[in-house]
């Protein structure tokens, strides 16, 4: 854990605020593989990582409620009593959301302050946002009893998420993020809600994480637009979500919708096959398989489903010119933010540097690239 950013971000409360407070930590996550299947009630494959957010939280006598972010050295001040979204893209509404469903579900909690801070970049695809959610969730179940399960708050995350924060995510961020469990991934079913782990060692490979660093604009607006096709395409289809659906099914409307929407459908039935499928790979320890499914999300990301963008595109064709990369894709929604990369690890050192080179020289801009580790998921820090 980032001990670094645990203090700063405890002095950070203890200097405002003048009392001592409960530290929480939340991480984000990665996903190897089944993307854009959890809105579709499909499979993802999602492990939470060593970084993500440190919120420091304590209860307040004074009749409104502070939130300190750390790293933007910004403040807001509210009142329980009257909670209503900011301008969209603020940070504030990740707070005000959680609250307000809390609030929804007739639980009362008193005024506080917190302060958090990061170390995951926002638009990283990394889910910073849900880490934050999380914390915040967490925490306000810890300070005022509120007897919520972890079920019930990655659903109150979620639900802060749609109504105030505007994007209407699957539940794979809130769930990796909570429920993680160090050195396991989850093969989630979206449907259920519930995961099976998978422990995690690729032995003479590793898991690596390229930023492309960029974060394109409209994502948010993209990503409900492939929300509706995928609903609207069930409808059509007579299931209750395209996890129900086989490609056969889908061929019987094909004349009745967009070759764009087909291609949309296609992919989400193909993901969430890939996703089961990675898993048998990973039972059986075929790398090999597992990296070959992982191109392949990256193709129908890219070219189906087109959520992908040329710094990601140009990362994976990096990583295909590789030898020792077994796969790469890009990971979360989309338009930005990391590839996922499964490497040998005694080949690892030269990858990072020739792609970073590469991409440096094609886009004048840098990449970052992160070594994780997976971790627990939300818990109190002592
Ligand atoms: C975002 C959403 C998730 C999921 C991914 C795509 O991270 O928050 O619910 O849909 O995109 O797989």
């Amino acid at each position: 854990m980032n001990v670094a950013l645990i203090n700063t971000v405890k002095e950070s409360f203890i200097n405002k605020f003048q009392t001592e407070p409960m530290l929480i930590f939340s991480p984000g996550r990665i996903n190897i593989i089944g993307e854009h299947t959890d809105y579709n009630d499909g499979f993802v494959f999602p492990a939470a990582v060593n970084k993500g957010i440190i919120a420091a939280i304590q209860k307040s006598d004074s009749n409104t409620s502070k939130a300190f972010a750390v790293d933007k050295q910004e403040v807001v001040e509210f009142n329980l009593n009257n909670l209503k979204p900011m301008a969209q893209g603020s940070w504030q509404n990740y707070i005000l959301g959680v609250i307000a469903e809390i609030q929804n579900r007739s639980k009362t909690i008193g005024n506080f302050n917190i302060a958090f801070g990061g170390d995951i970049p926002g638009g990283a695809g990394m889910s910073s946002s849900a880490a934050l959610e999380n914390s915040v969730v967490y925490g306000l179940n810890e300070l005022f009893k509120l007897d919520l399960s972890k079920h019930d708050m990655i659903l109150i995350s979620q639900k802060a998420e749609h109504n105030y924060v505007g994007v209407k995510c699957g539940i794979m961020d809130q769930y990796a993020s909570m429920f993680g469990i160090e050195n396991h991934a989850l093969l989630l079913d979206c449907r259920t809600v519930t995961s099976t782990p998978f422990e995690i060692n690729f032995k003479d490979h590793e898991l690596i994480l390229i930023n492309t660093n960029v974060k394109h604009s409209l994502s948010d607006s993209a990503y409900n637009d492939r929300r509706s096709v995928c609903e609207s395409i069930s409808e059509m289809l007579k299931v209750k979500a395209l996890r129900d659906a086989t490609e056969f099914d889908l061929q019987g409307i094909k004349d009745k919708i967009t070759p764009e929407n087909y291609q949309k459908a296609l992919f989400v039935i193909q993901e969430n096959n890939r996703a089961v499928r990675a898993s048998q790979a990973m039972k059986a320890d075929d790398l090999e398989t597992l990296g070959k499914l992982i191109y392949a999300s990256h193709d129908g990301l890219q070219n189906q489903y087109k959520v992908s963008c040329e710094e990601l595109d140009f990362l994976v064709e990096q990583a295909r010119l590789n030898g020792h990369v077994l796969g790469a894709r890009m990971m979360g929604g989309g338009f930005g933010g990391c590839t996922i990369n499964l490497v040998a690890k005694n080949e690892a050192e030269s990858f990072k540097a020739s792609a970073s080179k590469a991409y440096k020289e094609k886009f004048n801009k840098d990449c970052s690239i992160y070594a994780v580790e997976l971790s627990n998921g939300t818990h109190v820090i002592n």
